[in-house]
């Protein structure tokens, strides 16, 4: 067990926020795998003080999900206060994420996400701002800095903590690679070596091994897991499981990955209704399939499918012919 402030997370696993995929009914399936903290998917300060009907829905909780953090992201002091006060004040989050990592155009022209990467002064200014202001613990993601030659990680996760932040999480790439290249993990040893607030390692962490190889080769605190818990929540299962045991368990077999599915399906139906919760279960239930032996014609099908009924049966006869051809195949 370990602590971000006050809140308690019970292991070293942390789902990535991810925009468009990081909802409610995500979050709550990957921490009934087992994640000791999940994020919420991005949140614009902006739209939250304007009440922005699609914006409050994104601010819903399950307490089932907790300890959670939600992600606010923001260019301008006023308005990141403001919202990071209105979720101090207004939702069941545990902890606060400020996004200084987000390397797309739109969030950068606004002065927010990973510009700040370039001003360890202005992150100072900004975290400290929210840290006087809510009482919930405060936390930053960043990238290790905007290109090869501007690197500011340790200055930025120093001035983070000087501020009052109670952990970093750090993404081991520039804005500049986007999500290309490799993840630097000797900059994120280097920043934990520099800080005495916890500090999540993110970036490549895409098997069990990877976990713990980032663990004992960067110190860091956790290891925060995020495209490759895409359709996998048993990426995050399998992770705790190896770094609590050193035991590698199995994949899963097409009959789990459909059922998950399914669940996955029901909740984001629960949570959106059903026209937007099938339009976005799209992607999804094509990350379930990823890799699955003959899944062309399924994962095709789900990408048009309209209802929850129509998703339903397509992930049920596939699941049935998969079983079927394996059993051909071993007979
Ligand atoms: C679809 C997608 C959406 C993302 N959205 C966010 C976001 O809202 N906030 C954020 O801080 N990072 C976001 N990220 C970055 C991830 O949190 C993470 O830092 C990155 O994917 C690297 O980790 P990985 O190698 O485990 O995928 C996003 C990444 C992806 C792939």
């Amino acid at each position: 067990m370990w602590k971000i402030g006050d809140v308690e997370i019970d292991n070293r696993v942390v789902l990535a926020p991810m925009a468009g995929v990081c909802n409610s009914a995500f979050r709550l399936t990957v921490k009934e795998f087992g994640a000791g903290l999940v994020c919420a998917e991005m949140v614009s300060d902006k739209a939250i003080l304007f009440n922005n009907p699609k914006t409050m829905n994104m601010l819903y909780i399950d307490e089932n999900e907790r300890p959670l953090s939600l992600q606010i992201f923001g260019g301008e002091k006023e308005s990141l206060v403001e919202a990071a006060v209105y979720v101090d004040q207004n939702t069941t989050a545990d902890i606060i994420d400020i996004n200084m990592g987000c390397p797309v155009n739109k969030i950068i022209r606004c002065e927010a996400g990973a510009r700040w990467l370039l001003d360890p002064n202005k992150i100072y200014e900004m975290v400290s701002a929210v840290t006087e202001k809510v009482s919930k613990p405060v936390t930053c993601k960043m990238r290790i800095g905007w290109d090869e030659d501007h690197i500011y990680a340790v200055e930025n996760a120093k001035a983070a903590e000087r501020a009052g932040a109670a952990a970093i999480s750090l993404h081991g790439r520039t804005r500049v690679q986007m999500y290309e290249g490799h993840a630097d993990w000797d900059i994120i040893r280097q920043v934990k070596e520099a800080v005495n607030i916890p500090v999540i390692g993110n970036g490549d962490v895409t098997s069990p091994e990877l976990a713990q190889k980032m663990l004992d080769e960067t110190g860091v605190d956790a290891v925060m897991i995020g495209r490759e818990a895409l359709g996998n929540p048993w990426m995050i299962y399998r992770t705790v499981h190896y770094l609590e045991t050193g035991e590698l368990m199995d994949e899963p077999t097409v009959k789990e990955k459909v059922e998950i599915a399914l669940l996955h399906l029901r909740r984001l139906v629960e949570l959106k209704g059903e026209k937007i919760g099938v339009m976005e279960m799209r992607k999804h239930a094509s990350w379930y399939l990823k890799g699955v032996k003959g899944n062309g014609k399924a994962r095709k099908a789900l990408n048009q499918a309209n209802t929850e009924q129509e998703m339903i049966d397509i992930l049920q006869n596939f699941q049935a012919e998969s079983t079927a051809a394996t059993a051909t195949q071993q007979a």
